[in-house]
Parts: structure tokens; C-alpha cells; sequence
């Protein structure tokens, strides 16, 4: 059970170097990948922070005494946040993050390659009728503790409000934990044209209209 002393709220600005934090420690199949890169801003760069800037009203947050333990973040509308994201976020972040010369070699390569062509992330079809998309993360401290369930409810309720039809997720088939915890919240596999590495999960939203 949740202690009554954790609560789930809107962001505030200054949650966001602890958000980079948690995305930073969550992010490779649901671990810690501040191994892997050697920039510890590429992954909040691509999977945080443009969330943040662009769709600010979506992202809710679980805090505890004080301390921030995880988010989730999204947007309802996956083909203008890619657009959003390639007019307005990438060049706050492009000279940071400059595209590898040729064809990536390294985590931190690939990862800046794909901040430079981030709308390889939409699929078309699966946008089409889950439009809504998001990322949840959460500190282990954190986790198994009904919180993921919480944020996931809050979101889905602001996306409800908004009389979204749909949400997704891409996620690493790798990370089991993450995929039991989405098909007990309700999301299934959706077919997925997407390259290897990749599967999508979805979820039809009653709207009640
Ligand atoms: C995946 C994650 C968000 C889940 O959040 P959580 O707080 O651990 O999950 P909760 O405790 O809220 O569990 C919610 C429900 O899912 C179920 N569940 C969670 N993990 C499960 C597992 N491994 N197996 C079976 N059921 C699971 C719980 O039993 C619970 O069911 P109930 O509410 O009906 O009793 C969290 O563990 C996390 O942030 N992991 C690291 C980062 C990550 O992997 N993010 C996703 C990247 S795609």
C-alpha cells in the first residue's frame, strides 16, 4: 500500500532536475543507464524535457516528504508533438546535441541521432487511432507501491477530459516488469510496423461521448 504521505500533483519548475534524474536512472529496460551514455543529458533530452516544454499540462508527478519519485509525461497528439518537437525543441538542444557524422556507432550516438530525426518515434498507423503517447518511470525506492497505477489513472483521466480516443507507448520488450505493469492497466500489443528493439502497447479510451 501507497503511505498517505505520497501524493500525486502537477509539475513545478523546479521538479525538473529531479525528473532528469529518474529518467537518467530508469532509462535503459527500466534501469539505470548512466553507464551507458557518456552525456547524461541526451535521455532527458529526448524523452523528458520536450515533454516538459511542450505539453507541461500533462505531466503529473508522485512526491513523497518531499522528494520527487517518479512522473509520467505524454502528449494527446502524437503527430503535432513531433512536429512541436522539431520546430520548437530540437533547436534549444541541437547545438548540445550535434548529429553524428555518419552512421551511429554508440549509445550516445544513436541516441543523438534519433533526437535529430525524433518523428521516427510516430507511427502513423498506430497514431491514427491512439493518438495520445507517454512515458512513466519511477526511482526503485519508488516502485511496487501502487504509484505507477496512480500517475497512470491521472494521465489517462486529463487524457479523458480532452476526449482522447487513444493512447500508446513504445517500449523495450525487454523491460517485463514495465509490460505486466501496462497489460494489468488495461493496454494490449498492437501490431507494429516499427524496427527491431521496439513494440508498441495500446489502450481505446471511454471518453463517454
Ligand atoms: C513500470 C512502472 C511504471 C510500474 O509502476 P509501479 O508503481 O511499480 O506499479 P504499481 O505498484 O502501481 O502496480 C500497478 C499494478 O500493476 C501490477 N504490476 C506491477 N508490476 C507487475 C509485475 N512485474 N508483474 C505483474 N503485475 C505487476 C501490480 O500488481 C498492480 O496491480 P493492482 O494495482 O491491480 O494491484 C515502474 O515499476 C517503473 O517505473 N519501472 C522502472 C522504469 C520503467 O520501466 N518504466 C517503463 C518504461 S517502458
Amino acid at each position: 500500500m501507497t503511505p498517505p504521505t505520497a501524493v500525486i500533483r502537477h509539475q513545478r519548475p523546479e521538479d525538473l532536475e529531479a525528473l532528469s534524474e529518474i529518467c537518467l536512472r530508469t532509462g535503459h529496460i527500466g534501469g539505470d543507464a548512466r553507464e551507458l551514455y557518456r552525456d547524461h543529458d541526451l535521455l532527458p533530452d529526448l524523452f523528458l524535457r520536450p515533454y516538459v516544454a511542450l505539453e507541461p499540462d500533462l505531466v503529473r508527478v508522485a512526491e513523497e516528504n518531499g522528494r520527487v519519485l517518479g512522473y509520467i509525461v505524454g502528449t494527446a497528439d502524437s503527430t503535432a508533438f513531433f512536429r512541436a518537437f522539431r520546430e520548437r525543441w530540437l533547436p534549444t538542444v541541437a547545438d548540445r546535441h550535434p548529429p553524428p557524422d555518419g552512421p551511429p556507432g554508440t549509445p550516445d550516438e544513436e541516441m543523438r541521432d534519433l533526437l535529430h530525426h525524433a518523428e521516427r518515434m510516430l507511427v502513423p498507423e498506430i497514431a491514427a487511432l491512439h493518438p495520445a503517447h507517454l512515458h512513466i518511470d519511477l526511482l526503485p525506492g519508488g516502485q511496487g507501491r501502487g504509484l505507477g497505477r496512480r500517475l497512470m489513472e491521472a494521465y489517462l483521466a486529463a487524457l479523458r477530459q480532452r476526449g482522447v480516443p487513444g493512447v500508446h507507448l513504445g517500449m523495450d520488450p525487454r523491460n517485463e516488469r514495465a509490460r505486466a505493469f501496462y497489460e494489468r492497466m488495461g493496454f494490449t500489443l498492437l501490431r507494429s510496423p516499427s524496427g527491431a528493439g521496439v513494440i508498441h502497447l495500446g489502450l481505446a479510451l471511454d471518453t463517454g461521448g
